[in-house]
């Protein structure tokens, strides 16, 4: 640790245009100086996901305004960085570029080191920077591109122990709003109208809970919940009832929680069983990250998940949860701080696996190629 350290992040691998400034003291307190997250709220609701060309150019148009609220909110300027970081993948494309190309500016512009960040490590080093967690800790990545368990050993060095084969839970959640005429991201929506709804009121599957591994699998949920709608809907043209609509919600969520939280426990399992724990008088950490982990459902289960395995829990909170540069900034600043330093030649890179030994999980991220 070389004293306090000042680091600025950007991010632009999906739908979010984020800037942040992030510093850690000389006592290792993390502070989030300055979180901007501008989203692109409207772009895509007609198309019910995102939209690789039209996130593009709204990053293109954004990044410049968030750095800028960034630097005025803190007052800093970007002498006063220690680094620039940049997600440099994985994720859409367009957008990746339009994050590098304007981080790379800022660093030669005030000749300042560079950091390309993985977007799945800034989630998964999230509860470091806001739950002061030690390496190694377990977490559980839930996004709308990804779902894995991850052993975090240091801020470059990660295990997959398992993971999604198809769609990730957040996929998932977005495609059953959309097939239930509620609002993208489907997330909120659906969550919103689960709590109106009966979590029994349908009987839906609970893909590959039984098997001993710790992969998911979304697809065939998704897929039941459809069939279910068109049960329901079959001879009514005004489609399904809103109670009908509000239970089938709250079934799937907890479809889904169920899931995750069975999966979690045989990954904590593993986690003590392997050796990975060091220390016998400190608890074993499990983490949650990205947006699904924003569901109260899915935090709850598997925080008495936790419980019942004896580790400890963290969950940031929801703005940290969800897409943002803070996470970014915060990553890059543990890889400067180690060392790292990226050229003028620092490329965006679609697919960027955090374990490169893990073997690839077919199908997994399909909706936007991300690991
Ligand atoms: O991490 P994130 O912001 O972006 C990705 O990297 O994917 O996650 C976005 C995903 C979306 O699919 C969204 O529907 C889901 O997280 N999400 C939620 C909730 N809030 C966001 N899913 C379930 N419940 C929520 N409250
Ligand atoms: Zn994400």
């Amino acid at each position: 640790m070389t004293g306090t350290l000042t680091v600025l992040g950007l991010e632009s691998s999906c739908d979010e245009t984020a800037a942040s400034i992030v510093r850690r003291t000389d006592s290792g307190e993390a502070q989030v100086l300055a979180s901007i997250v501008l989203d692109q709220a409207g772009l895509h609701d007609a198309y019910g996901g995102v939209v690789p060309e039209i996130a593009a150019r709204a990053h293109a148009g954004k990044l410049d305004i968030a750095v800028e609220r960034a630097l005025d909110e803190t007052g800093l300027a970007i002498a006063d960085m220690d680094a620039v970081a940049v997600t440099a993948g994985p994720g859409l494309i367009g957008g990746l570029l339009s994050g590098v190309m304007c981080a790379k500016g800022l660093a030669a512009g005030a000749g300042k080191p560079l950091i390309g960040v993985n977007h799945l490590a800034g989630h998964a080093l999230t509860p470091r920077m806001t739950d002061n967690a030690g390496y190694p800790y377990l977490v559980l990545l839930a996004s709308g591109g990804h779902c894995q368990f991850i052993v975090v050993r240091a801020p470059d060095r990660f295990q997959r122990l398992g993971g999604t084969i198809d769609d990730a839970p957040g996929e998932a959640f977005d495609k059953v709003a959309r097939m239930l005429g509620l609002g993208f991201p489907g997330g909120p929506a659906v969550e919103d109208a689960a709590a109106r709804g009966d979590p029994r009121g349908f009987e839906l599957p609970r893909p590959l809970l039984d098997r001993e591994d710790m992969n998911l699998s979304f697809s065939g949920l998704k897929t039941a919940v459809l069939r279910t709608r068109d049960r329901l809907a079959n001879g009514k043209c005004g489609g399904i009832s809103d109670s009908d609509r509000d239970d089938l919600c709250a079934s799937f969520q907890l479809a889904v929680a169920e899931c995750l939280a069975g999966k979690t426990s045989r990954a904590c399992h593993h986690f003590m069983d392997s050796g990975f724990s060091r220390s016998a008088d400190r608890r074993p950490l499990l983490a949650v990250a990205g947006g699904v982990a924003a569901n109260s459902l899915v935090r709850n289960m598997l925080s008495r998940v936790a419980e019942d395995t004896g580790f400890s829990f963290a969950a940031p909170p929801q703005e940290y949860c969800t897409d943002n540069a803070a996470m970014i900034a915060w990553t890059g600043l543990e890889l400067f701080d180690r060392g790292h330093r990226d050229g003028l030649d620092l490329e965006a890179r679609p697919r960027w696996p955090l374990d490169p030994d893990a073997p690839p999980m077919l199908g997994s991220g399909k909706r936007m190629a991300k690991a």
